[in-house]
Formats: structure tokens, C-alpha cells, sequence
């Protein structure tokens, strides 16, 4: 039997809402039936970052009109609805808190189980989406996706390494400790001046760039870490393309003083180094985790063409079935949250989450 699951995203900037068909889509994955995403950039790129109070209220204004618009786009009305899937952790709590909130009065009026969704926890299951009439999800090699496998999130707000054996069996092996990749490239491009977000920005820069051009220190963290760090990297950029300060003087008031050309190859060599940096604890973790035959990867750094290359070239290489999201399941969306939200309900016989379900700033593992 298919189930129709309404899911709420409001954990960053996006007001997202999708209606996601459980169980009969094609591969037997969830089916996108429809996935609206109102996103925030312009409020917040004069801030050139994510401004809390900003986003909670904006999702305030637009999360009823998404909602709408995503149950309109799939031709069923809320009263179709089977169930409410809400990601509720991590995030901005004041964004959280308007989407919880929300799915918690959809669910109680229309008599239907609500279940929370850890959002990153749901990017690594996007690419298992199914989209009707679309493409399958690209695969590399030709081999099926199963479980177990290992995850990688790569985001503005998280860059982690997982161990997957079900949807609510997931281990973190390893994470940034310190900044995200996603707010790395957003660093990088304000030092360059080009804007928020700014990984696309550096993406495309980059490709007109050298990037061997400039060395740049890749963090290993220790021999047997699964632990990632991006603000070394980062300062290095800082320094490659303002100068190395004088002693007490900041580096973020230095302008930056290279040309057209430098800031391309300054891209290039950063994005490198970064992709580098990532793939050496991909190789880590495959490597103890043998049992492992699939590597699902989410988060809206997973755009990066330089770091979609290298993840494809990493699993041919190991012959691992490679699920990488279509690039508008890679960014946040509601899509992935309902689409997590149906497995964990088939997986706990449909019961319901507590209308006390809590609003966490921090992700389950
Ligand atoms: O997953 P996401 O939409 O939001 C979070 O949960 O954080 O990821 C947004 C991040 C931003 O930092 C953005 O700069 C980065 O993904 N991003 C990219 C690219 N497209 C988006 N980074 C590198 N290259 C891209 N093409
Ligand atoms: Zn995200």
C-alpha cells in the first residue's frame, strides 16, 4: 500500500515543503510527487550569511503558501495527506521551531501521524528519491544501492562521514571540527568578494583556474582520524590572497590584491585541496568498513562538479554503487525529509511522534 507524506523544511534558509509518494515508487524508493522551495538568499546575502531572525520569520510568512503550493503541485489536497514529516533537528532553533510547530497543528487537524526527521540524516537518503517520469538518480558503477553503506553530508552547516545500516541506524564516524566545506566555500568567496552563497560561486570561478596554481595545506588530523578541518585551509586562502597580516592586525581588513586570473586559480587550488581533504577520509573509512558496498552522499556542497568527479572516479575505483542526488535534491529540500520520514514510519509500524516533539538545535548522531 502507497502512503502520501506531506514534509516541512525550515531548518536554515529554505521554506521547503514537499508530497512524497511511500512505497510504489520506481527502484521501491519514495517519490517525489512534488517538492517547492522558497529560499531566502536575497534577504540574507546583504549579511553575506544566514541571519536567524531574519529566516524565522520569513518562514513564518511562507510556510502556509508552500505547504499549499506543494499539496496544488501534486494534485492532492491536505485531507489526502497520510502523514506529516517534519525535520526537527539540527538547525536554527527559531527556524525549527516555526516548521515544528506547523507540522504539529497539520498532523493534530488532520487526525494524521507526525514523524521528525534529523535533516542530515535525510540529505544522505535524497539520491534513494524517485522522481516521476525523471531520470533515475545517477549510479556509478552499475551496481545497486544496499545497506549497509557509508554516508558523506557535505554542507553549509555539516560535513560528516556516516555508517548507514538503516534509517534510524546511522553512526557518525567522523565530522568537521571546525567549519562546515559548504561554509568554507562561503568564506572563501567573501575573502574573494563574490557573494553569498558562495560555493556556486567558487564552483564556477574555479573552472577558468589552475589549480595547481597554489599549494594549499590539506589537514590530515592525525593518522587514523575520520575527523575533517577546513579553517586552515581557509586562513591559508585569507593569506594567499590578502597578504599575511602584521602582528595585530587582522587579515579581513586587508584587501584582497590579486587579479582576475589569480582569484580563478585561488578557487581552483582551494576547491583542490578541499575535495582532496575529503576524499582522504572517504578512503579511511571505506577501507574499515569493507561490508560497506554503497556510498550515499547529500548536502548542497555535493554540486561541487570538482567534488562530483572525484567521488565518481572514488567509487569506480573501490566498485561501489555511487548515490549522488540530482543537484536539486543535493540543497536543502522537504522532498528528503518526507522521503526519511516514510522509511522511519514503515520501520516503527506507522506510530505517531509526540505532539511534544522537540525542536534540537543538534543533529541525533
Ligand atoms: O545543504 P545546503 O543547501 O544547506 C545546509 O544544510 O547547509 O548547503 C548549502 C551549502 C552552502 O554553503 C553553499 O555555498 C554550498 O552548499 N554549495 C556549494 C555549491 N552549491 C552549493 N559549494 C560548492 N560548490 C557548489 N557548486
Ligand atoms: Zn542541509
Amino acid at each position: 500500500m502507497s502512503h502520501l507524506v506531506l514534509g516541512i523544511e525550515t531548518s536554515c534558509d529554505e521554506t521547503a515543503a514537499a508530497i512524497v509518494r511511500g512505497g510504489e515508487g520506481r527502484g521501491g524508493g519514495p517519490e517525489i510527487l512534488s517538492s517547492i522551495v522558497a529560499s531566502q538568499n536575497d534577504l540574507h546575502a546583504e549579511y553575506r550569511g544566514v541571519v536567524p531572525e531574519i529566516a524565522s520569520r520569513a518562514h513564518a510568512e511562507r510556510l502556509l503558501p508552500v505547504v499549499r503550493e506543494a499539496a496544488a503541485r501534486a494534485g492532492v489536497s491536505l485531507a489526502g495527506v497520510q502523514a506529516v514529516a517534519v525535520g526537527h533537528r539540527p538547525g536554527l532553533i527559531g527556524a525549527l521551531l516555526v516548521g515544528v510547530a506547523g507540522a504539529k497543528a497539520l498532523a493534530w487537524s488532520l487526525g494524521v501521524p507526525l514523524v521528525g526527521v534529523d535533516h542530515v540524516h535525510a540529505h544522505l537518503f535524497a539520491g534513494l528519491l524517485v522522481h516521476p517520469g525523471g531520470p533515475v538518480p545517477p549510479r556509478l558503477p552499475e551496481v545497486e544501492p544496499s545497506l549497509p553503506a557509508l554516508g558523506l553530508v557535505v554542507s553549509g552547516g555539516h560535513t560528516s562521514i556516516y555508517h548507514v545500516a538503516g534509517p534510524s541506524a546511522l553512526t557518525r564516524l567522523g565530522a568537521t571540527i571546525d567549519d562546515a566545506m559548504g561554509e568554507a566555500f562561503d568564506k572563501v568567496a567573501a575573502i574573494l568578494g563574490l557573494g553569498f552563497p558562495g560555493g556556486p560561486a567558487v564552483d564556477h570561478l574555479a573552472q577558468s583556474g589552475n589549480a595547481a596554481a597554489f599549494d594549499l595545506p590539506v589537514s590530515a588530523l592525525g593518522k587514523e582520524s575520520l575527523d575533517l578541518s577546513f579553517s586552515g585551509l581557509k586562513t591559508a586562502v585569507l593569506y594567499a590572497a590578502c597578504g599575511v597580516p602584521e602582528r595585530g592586525r587582522s587579515g579581513l581588513s586587508l584587501p584582497c590584491k590579486l587579479d582576475a586570473q589569480g582569484r580563478a586559480d585561488l578557487c581552483a587550488s582551494f576547491q583542490r585541496a578541499a575535495v582532496r581533504a575529503v576524499l582522504m577520509k572517504l578512503e579511511r573509512a571505506a577501507d574499515r568498513h569493507r561490508e560497506c558496498r554503497t556510498l550515499l552522499v547529500g548536502g548542497g556542497v555535493c554540486a561541487n562538479r570538482a567534488l562530483r568527479a572525484a567521488l565518481e572516479a572514488f567509487a569506480v575505483t573501490r566498485g561501489l554503487a555511487l548515490v549522488l542526488p540530482p543537484l536539486h535534491l543535493c540543497v536543502d529540500n522537504a522532498a528528503m525529509i518526507a522521503g526519511l520520514g516514510v522509511r522511519l514510519l514503515h520501520e516503527r509500524a506507522w506510530m505517531s511522534d509526540s505532539l511534544s516533539l522537540a525542536a534540537v538545535p543538534t543533529t541525533a548522531a
